[in-house]
């Protein structure tokens, strides 16, 4: 999902024009495409327009091909099973791949407690499931999420969610019962305090105002939260909030959902963004880079908060056998190599940006951990004003330059490669993106 609103226009004459054309006429109007990239086949961090164009891809199908575009093991893995069998239906049959699959899952949750996997096929599909069961498990209905989250757009999902309000317009009556509180987004902290001297004062709130107020304790179910807010402007909270959050919790049976749909699988440098705050979640989902393209997602939860019964959940695609086999192969990759890769090149990122942030008043904060990148566009770095139009101007300069980026949050622009992006790719990447800065600052 890009923030951008406005259409393609500079594609004139072109098969790309012909495409855009034929796809308005026929598809939803509520896609958000940032300009008219028609995309004909990709390689890694390589991808290729209909006309031949290359590209570098710096959102990786927005952080979901995890391995490059057609990792070969990926997609021999997936060649093998499709001429075994491309579905069974996981609810009413077994197979081992999903078994295989949430072994495997089990193991790299945080937790020395077993867990069990509910298999989905999209992010929205996962919170759906983890909402519903944090309602099963504690027989409480309400839920706490946070201003800027995103967690998707199903009704259950949507209710969460508060990233944009074009994204809810519309659509009230949502699932009642949850209630948003502002999230640890120091650069611009919503109670106009500075980090650490203002105690954390957003996980207080909910304890001294929230919970003294409008929502009783005992009746919240879960606080959903993403370890690192994706959509929202990747902003990173500070060391303490998850630990403070999580003790808050526990301290009234509130179950903990990490939502790492975005920042989860490796990007981060670790398996799970929340390893990073040393924080053992109750409930884990997961999709997107999961399986480098194909559609799976997961809600993990220990095994003594799987109490539903037979008939209570379920679906017809979810752990589809051709998704599994490709999420077998990506986690063995991101496992064994990528995930270092997502650490080492988020430093050169960080590094390469931080010295054009020194050099360019108009570069507000840069922000991230690994592959999960962020800078926010300012009108000037003491007055912090966001500057949406200069990141729009940049990622479109950066698109006629053949580099694919896309926006978040209200200024920011997000760099969130394949993990296995190799160091010339990057170094190319960000010169292209220094050109494009200075293309959108001289307009
Ligand atoms: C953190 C997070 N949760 C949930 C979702 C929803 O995932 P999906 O688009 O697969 O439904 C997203 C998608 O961007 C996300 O970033």
């Amino acid at each position: 999902m890009s923030t951008q609103t406005s259409n393609p226009t500079s594609c004139a004459g072109s098969d790309a024009e012909h495409w855009v054309a034929r796809d308005a006429a026929v598809l939803s109007p509520s896609y958000t495409r940032s300009y008219p990239f028609v995309m004909d086949r990709g390689r890694g961090s390589e991808v290729w327009d209909i006309e031949g164009r290359r590209y570098i891809d710096m959102n990786s199908g927005i952080a979901v091909c995890a391995t490059g575009h057609c990792h070969p093991d990926v997609v021999r893995a997936i060649q093998r099973q499709a001429e075994r069998f491309l579905h069974m239906s996981g609810t009413d049959f077994y197979y081992p791949l999903e078994v295989e699959v949430a072994e495997r899952l089990d193991r790299l949750v945080p937790g020395d407690e077993p867990h069990q996997a509910f298999l989905c096929n999209s992010g929205a599909e996962a919170v759906e499931a983890a909402f519903k069961l944090a309602r099963y498990a504690t027989g409480r209905p309400r839920m706490l999420a946070f201003m800027g989250a995103f967690h998707g757009r199903t009704m259950g999902s949507l209710s969460l969610t508060a990233s944009k309000s074009v994204q809810r317009a519309g659509f009230e009556p949502l699932v009642p019962g949850v209630s948003h509180v502002p999230y640890a987004y120091c650069y611009r902290c919503p109670y106009h305090l500075q980090y650490p001297a203002c105690d954390l004062a957003c996980v207080s709130f909910i304890e001294k105002t929230l919970f003294k107020t409008i929502v009783p304790p005992r009746e919240v179910a879960a606080i959903f939260v993403e370890p690192i807010q994706g959509e929202g402007g990747y902003v990173v909270p500070p060391p303490e909030f998850h630990p403070r959050l999580k003790e808050l919790a526990e301290r009234y049976g509130i179950l903990y959902v990490d939502d790492e749909i975005q920042a989860g699988l490796g990007r981060t440098g670790r398996m799970f963004a929340i390893e990073h705050w040393g924080v053992v979640p109750d409930i884990v989902t997961i999709a997107k880079g999961i399986a480098s393209g194909l559609p799976l997602g997961a809600a993990v939860a220990r095994k003594s908060l799987m109490t539903w019964v037979p008939g209570s959940h379920g679906n017809t695609f979810g752990g589809n056998p051709l998704a599994c086999a490709a999420a077998l192969e990506t986690l063995r990759l991101v496992e064994s190599e990528f995930m270092a890769n997502a650490a080492a090149m988020g430093e050169v990122m960080m590094e390469r940006l931080r010295g054009m942030q020194r050099r360019c008043e108009q570069i507000g904060d840069v922000r991230g951990m690994g592959l999960m990148v962020g800078i926010e566009l300012v009108k000037d770095q003491a007055g912090r004003e966001p500057a949406p139009e200069l990141r729009d101007a940049i990622v479109q300069a950066a698109f006629e330059r053949g580099l694919l980026l896309l926006g978040c949050g209200t200024s920011t622009v997000r760099f969130c490669p394949a993990l296995n992006i190799p160091r010339a790719i990057v170094d190319e990447a960000l010169n292209i993106f220094e050109e494009a800065l200075h293309a959108a600052l001289s307009m």
